[in-house]
């Protein structure tokens, strides 16, 4: 009888999350997790977190590192997407920057928000919801996807007529002009085998059970992969505005926009996450009742200032423009260069 008590008590219904701020830490063309060691790596990212990120990281990166860009300053996880390009008529490309979400704690440079959820915002379903261990390393979506796959749950577009705006969703970019810039979303799987803290796609040892937008309540674990753990999303603002005049889009009526992938359906949009937490500090704050910045100032994790989170970077290691107006995508040839080589 007495364990029957202790098992209730373990499951019993609580509403805790997290969503909180972390500015952007670097902007370079490396993917310690798909592409370790590789410098440069395929296609540009904007990474946010703790500063150990770096080509080679491996094991506990929450003991390793001086500083992070997130909220919470025992989170040291690094959390990073491809980056958005707008391509001009005359073919070149320019990158679009990214603001910060109206809802945070203000003032914070780039990057995104990062979200901590249970079975969806009201409730843990009565699961008991395990953080992740150090080590563990996962990606969802991927730069190969296109219009001819089925678009991953979770990974969707909201066309923002103000910051504030949430719905509708799609699964593809925008195809008209968004007055307040353009909200990619990525919702991560949040069942785990219980074994492997990573696996050779990055993706076998989680299973997703999101139907479609990711902050729905989630189904059951399967018997594959039993545990329930945080649902994971990010969230970035890509801020359009500069280019939302028409007469500077296609000519075809398509838009304008590509991922530094080359893609401009929206399909291979992809996030990845190297686990990164001080200690015990994300079971605490799973096991708590707080929610969102209530969460800080000790109660029961450790913020700091969005002075703080703005001070901490990391220099890229690969010395390329990526700014301004360029001939090509970082990394990827450009029309002229291709023609140029065929016509040799
Ligand atoms: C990268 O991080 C790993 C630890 O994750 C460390 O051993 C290595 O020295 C770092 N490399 C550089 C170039 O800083
Ligand atoms: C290409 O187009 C952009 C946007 O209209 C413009 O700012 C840029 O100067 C153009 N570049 C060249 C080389 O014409």
């Amino acid at each position: 009888m007495k364990w029957l008590i202790l098992a209730l008590a373990l499951v019993a219904p609580s509403q805790a999350g997290l969503r909180f701020g972390c500015s952007t830490l670097s902007i370079q063309r490396i993917d310690p997790l798909v592409e370790p060691g590789s410098v440069p790596s395929a296609h540009v990212h904007q990474i946010v977190g703790g500063n150990a990120f770096n080509v080679t990281m491996t094991g506990d990166i929450g003991t390793k590192g001086s500083c992070t860009t997130c909220f919470f300053s025992e989170d040291f996880s690094n959390y990073w997407t491809a980056v958005l390009y707008f391509k001009a008529r005359n073919g070149t490309y320019k990158r679009v920057p990214i603001y910060d979400n109206a809802q945070l704690e203000g003032d914070v440079s780039g990057g995104m928000t990062v979200y901590y959820t249970q079975v969806d915002f009201n409730t843990n379903g009565k699961d008991k919801i395990t953080a992740f261990k150090p080590g563990f390393r996962m990606t969802v979506g991927s730069p190969t996807i296109n219009s001819k796959n089925k678009a991953v749950a979770g990974l969707r577009y909201t066309c923002l007529q103000t910051k504030l705006t949430r719905f509708p969703e799609t699964v593809e970019f925008p195809t008209q002009p968004c007055p307040a810039g353009i909200m990619a979303e990525h919702h991560f799987p949040a069942c785990w085998d219980g074994k492997n803290l990573d696996s050779p796609n990055h993706q076998d040892h989680m299973y997703d059970t999101a139907k479609d937008s990711g902050f729905a309540p989630a189904g059951p674990c399967p018997a594959s992969h039993p545990i329930r753990m945080p649902q994971l999303a990010y969230e970035t603002l890509w801020d359009t505005r500069q280019f939302n005049d028409k007469s500077l889009w296609p000519t075809d009526g398509s838009q304008p926009f590509v991922w530094s992938t080359g893609d401009g359906e929206g399909y291979s949009t992809h996030a990845d996450y190297v686990f990164g937490w001080k200690g015990d500090s994300l079971q605490k704050a799973m096991d708590s009742t707080c929610m969102f910045d209530a969460c800080g100032n000790g109660k029961p994790l450790q913020s700091q200032s969005v002075a703080q989170m703005n001070a901490c970077s990391v220099k890229s290691s690969v010395n390329e423009p990526i700014e301004g107006w360029l001939d090509a995508l970082p990394g990827k040839q450009s029309m002229h260069k291709q023609k140029r080589e065929f016509n040799a």
